[in-house]
């Protein structure tokens, strides 16, 4: 856990709450957060799903690794502890979105479990949804897409810590929602999201 550095700071409530946003947007907000390989296909998954709900009337917004790194992520690489600084940014993030009643769709490597587990535990604390979707897909397969042509580059020492390659993994162990990328349709994996929105009632 961060420590607290600013001392002297208090929390300064107003009237309008979640409830009255989410009254308004007519969905509940919460975190979908992706994790996966770098290739697994988080992003695709998102995109598609974000399309999808925005069919149906239902406000998301999707944060994206690449795309936070190069906003207010920028400063971070991809040691250990800027991936946990990473990972903490978009917890808080994702959970001003869904303070908002927006359903943010995260898509992160989000390598380490323990990182995961915080922004969890945070959205627990806030009585928050937090849905964590495994992308599962094989390394080989991750690989054999390669749609940015980092594997090669980490294969060729181009670059280090490459997650999978130099880095680790760490699977989650009890997903809310587990999908195989190498194995489902695109469509079929979104019907899986939208199945556990509806049972939750976040969406109709
Ligand atoms: S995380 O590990 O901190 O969660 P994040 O999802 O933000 O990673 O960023 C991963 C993306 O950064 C990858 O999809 C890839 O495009 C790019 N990238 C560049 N270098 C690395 C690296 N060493 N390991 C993993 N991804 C990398």
């Amino acid at each position: 856990m961060t420590e607290q550095k600013a001392t002297n700071v208090h929390w300064h409530e107003g009237d309008i709450t979640r409830k009255h946003r989410e009254t308004i947007l007519g969905h509940r907000g919460a975190t979908l957060w992706f994790t996966g390989l770098s290739g697994s296909g988080k992003s695709t998954v998102a995109v598609e799903l974000e399309g999808t709900l925005n069919e149906m009337g239902v406000l998301s917004y999707r944060l994206d690794g690449d795309n936070v790194r190069l906003g207010i992520n920028r400063n971070l690489g991809f040691s250990a502890e800027d991936r946990t600084e990473n990972i903490r940014r978009i917890g808080e993030i994702s959970k001003l979105f869904v303070d908002t009643g927006v359903i943010s769709l995260s898509s992160f490597i989000s390598p380490y479990a323990a990182d995961r587990d915080q922004v969890r535990a945070l959205h627990d604390a806030a009585g928050m949804d937090f849905i964590e979707i495994f992308v599962d897909c094989s390394l080989e397969e991750a690989e054999n897409r390669d749609p940015k042509g980092l594997y090669k580059k980490a294969r060729a020492g181009e670059i280090k810590n490459f997650t999978g390659i130099d880095d680790p993994y760490e699977a989650p162990s009890n997903p809310e929602i587990h999908l195989h990328s190498d194995k489902q349709t695109l469509s079929e994996e979104v019907e899986a999201i939208l199945v556990v929105l509806r049972e939750r009632q976040i969406i109709k």
